[in-house]
């Protein structure tokens, strides 16, 4: 059966390393032996500023209706901070309940990290954060706003089932890799969610995961060790904000934004789960083919693992790591190589048996 799939390419340099993730996905089709209907939607910027609209209810039932999304990038620098990450991004996390964001950090052989001397053995891990909590649930309010006097709460929610089911997620994949896992938190100071994470953690481990060794991290502590000692870490569980702000330290420390994939995952496959590469939209370097398509191509592969399409998402990741290092840390910003020639790399690759 054909995989149905959801094509929100977006806004800046969305669609070009879309484009070329695209091209990879007709030849692993060809090569694996699947199929997918691809859907396109116009959503982000460039529609919320020519109709106003950013995503309505019809929509996000038609959308429903897929096996995943694969979306580019979203933002335009006419529309206000806010507007699509909530109207649009978090509100498909939360509609299609995508409690898990999924983000590796590998450092390929071939890559140049900005920390010297690190090697690829010394940086292989993943992120799992919790991603429809915290203090992205949208809590708190304001008062007296645009006086001296204004006041503004916003406040972490955190429910022992949300915390728990990021944690069971982050320990069975534990038992598929290393059997180490590190919670990141902030235990010190959050008293309250720090000490609820912190029980589910142990609770858990002790209870069904005895084998696997339990480690704990500051977050603050955690953004050091990432770039000082990646190798402590294996699995990495933390909640919303944490996990966004680690996994961008993260992305450094593997070679650059341009490398960086994410899924945003139900694990239950009620609804759609939604795969996109972390970077934004780069209005800066928008239509020059200076865009890096890896990170959406490293997307698409965890889509397709996501799907079970595991032969093909093993081919994106021999084909990533041939790829990176032939060019031998080239990228498309800064030369005349270009997002095209990325994805026709690729492709050669694939062609080739890679
Ligand atoms: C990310 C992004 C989003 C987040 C924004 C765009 C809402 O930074 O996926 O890391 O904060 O989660
Ligand atoms: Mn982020």
């Amino acid at each position: 059966m054909a995989h149905r799939i959801a094509i929100l390419d977006g806004d800046g340099i969305g669609p070009e390393v879309i484009a070329e993730a695209l091209k990879v996905l007709d030849r692993l089709e060809s090569l694996h032996g699947f199929s997918t209907t691809r859907n396109a939607y116009d959503l982000g910027g460039r529609r919320y500023a020519a109709t106003g609209e950013v995503l309505n209810d019809d929509t996000l039932e038609e959308l429903r209706g897929h096996d995943a999304l694969f979306v580019g990038a979203v933002g335009t620098p006419s529309v206000p901070p806010g507007v699509l990450e909530r109207g649009l991004l978090l509100r498909l996390r939360f509609a299609f309940d995508q409690y898990i964001n999924l983000r590796p950090v590998k450092l390929y052989p071939g890559v140049t990290s900005p920390i010297a001397g690190l090697t690829p053995e010394q940086c292989n891990f993943v992120v799992v954060r919790e991603n429809t909590e915290g203090l992205y649930a949208g809590a708190g309010g304001m008062l007296y706003r645009g006086t001296p006097h204004e006041v503004a709460t916003q406040e972490s929610l955190n429910t022992r089932r949300g915390a728990e089911r990021t944690l069971r997620y982050a320990f069975e994949l534990a038992t598929t890799r290393a059997k180490r896992i590190t919670l990141v938190h902030k235990t010190n100071v959050l008293s309250y969610a720090g000490d609820m994470w912190m029980r589910a953690f142990n609770e858990i481990g002790d209870a069904d995961y005895p084998t696997i060794a339990r480690e704990y991290a500051h977050v603050d502590a955690a953004c050091l060790y990432f770039i000082t000692q990646p190798q402590r870490f294996d699995v990495v569980v933390t909640d919303n904000l944490f996990g966004d702000i680690i996994t961008d330290v993260a992305a450094g420390v593997q070679g650059g934004i341009g490398l960086a994939a994410s899924a945003n995952l139900d694990p239950t496959r009620t609804s759609p789960s939604l795969f996109e590469p972390i970077h934004g939209s780069a209005p800066d370097i928008t239509g020059q083919q200076k865009a890096d398509p890896v990170a959406a191509i490293m997307s698409l592969g965890q889509m397709l693992a996501f799907l079970g399409e595991t032969d093909a998402a093993h081919t994106v990741d021999r084909a990533t790591g041939a790829l990176l290092a032939q060019r031998n840390g080239r990228t498309p910003n800064g030369s005349d190589y270009t997002t095209k020639d990325v994805g026709d790399a690729y492709v050669a690759l694939i062609d080739g048996g890679i």
